[in-house]
């Protein structure tokens, strides 16, 4: 059994467990936010772009993309999957609490639960001033976070697995109330020849309030143009599974 970083070993099986997350519909969305709140951005850093499904998707509509990822796994896949698109996409390797490009970007992205990965205050607070530090003026800082009722409801103390004939996978799930912490235990067994190997990985992600994200965003210098229930421009409520954030520099 090998004890492997996060999305290192889920990158071989990310796009197949995923297969059901509609990103052209995403990638409507954040057009749609363009529009409503008159933004006709031409670059776009997608943060923690995984393997870049919707890096390509928006490169592919006419953006000039940018991703960044910590994990080496998941970008190698973005980078495989825009070649064989013939998109042209510089992906870094970086983290998301403390990078550096050397470059301002009109719209800047952080989809799908991604910022939940920072597991305290002081580092969303540090993320959302590297993102101000690369964010142009009027430019667009668009986020989503998953919220406890959609933990609860759907993961705390769930198990999901799949068996395939290359991969098999266990996913369990553990929420501590009081900590604001979901634990998620991963574990592969992946076909390397005849036999299949085992690897493990462990996933931390914190879950905020909207009222704790709106404080760190304007103490980081933003004021927040919305949250929203995902896909809507509806006001988020109790009811929520994720909620979406637009927030402008001040
Ligand atoms: C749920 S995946 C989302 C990937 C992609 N945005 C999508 O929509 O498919 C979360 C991603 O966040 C990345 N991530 C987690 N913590 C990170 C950090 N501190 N810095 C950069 N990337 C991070 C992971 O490597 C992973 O690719």
């Amino acid at each position: 059994m090998l004890l492997t970083p996060p999305y290192e070993k889920f990158a071989y099986t990310y796009d197949r467990m995923m297969k059901n997350v509609n990103y052209t519909r995403w990638a409507d969305y954040i057009e749609s936010l363009f529009g409503k709140y008159g933004c006709e951005p031409k670059t776009i850093l997608d943060i923690a772009c995984g393997t870049g499904t919707l890096t390509s998707l928006l490169a592919s509509r006419g953006y000039s993309m940018t991703g960044i990822d910590r994990a080496k796994g998941m970008l190698k896949v973005a980078r495989e999957k825009a070649e064989n698109l013939d998109i042209n996409i510089p992906f870094h390797q970086g983290d998301m609490l403390n990078f550096q490009l050397d470059q301002q970007f009109d719209v800047i992205l952080c989809t799908y639960d991604s910022i939940n990965y920072a597991s305290n205050e002081k580092e969303m607070r540090d993320m959302f001033t590297r993102v101000s530090e690369h964010l142009a003026p009027e430019g667009l800082f668009i986020f989503d976070i998953t919220t406890e009722k959609n933990i609860v409801e759907h993961f705390h103390n769930r198990t999901f697995s799949e068996n395939h004939q290359d991969y098999t996978f266990i996913w369990k799930n553990n929420y501590i109330h009081h900590t604001k912490m979901c634990r998620t235990f991963l574990t592969f067994f992946i076909r390397e020849g005849e036999l299949f190997r085992r690897y493990e990985e462990v996933h931390h992600q914190r879950i905020y309030e909207v009222g704790t994200v709106n404080d760190l965003l304007k103490a980081a210098g933003y004021r927040s143009l919305s949250a929203y229930d995902m896909y809507t421009f509806n006001r988020w409520t109790r009811s929520s599974d994720r909620i979406n954030f637009t927030a402008q520099l001040v």
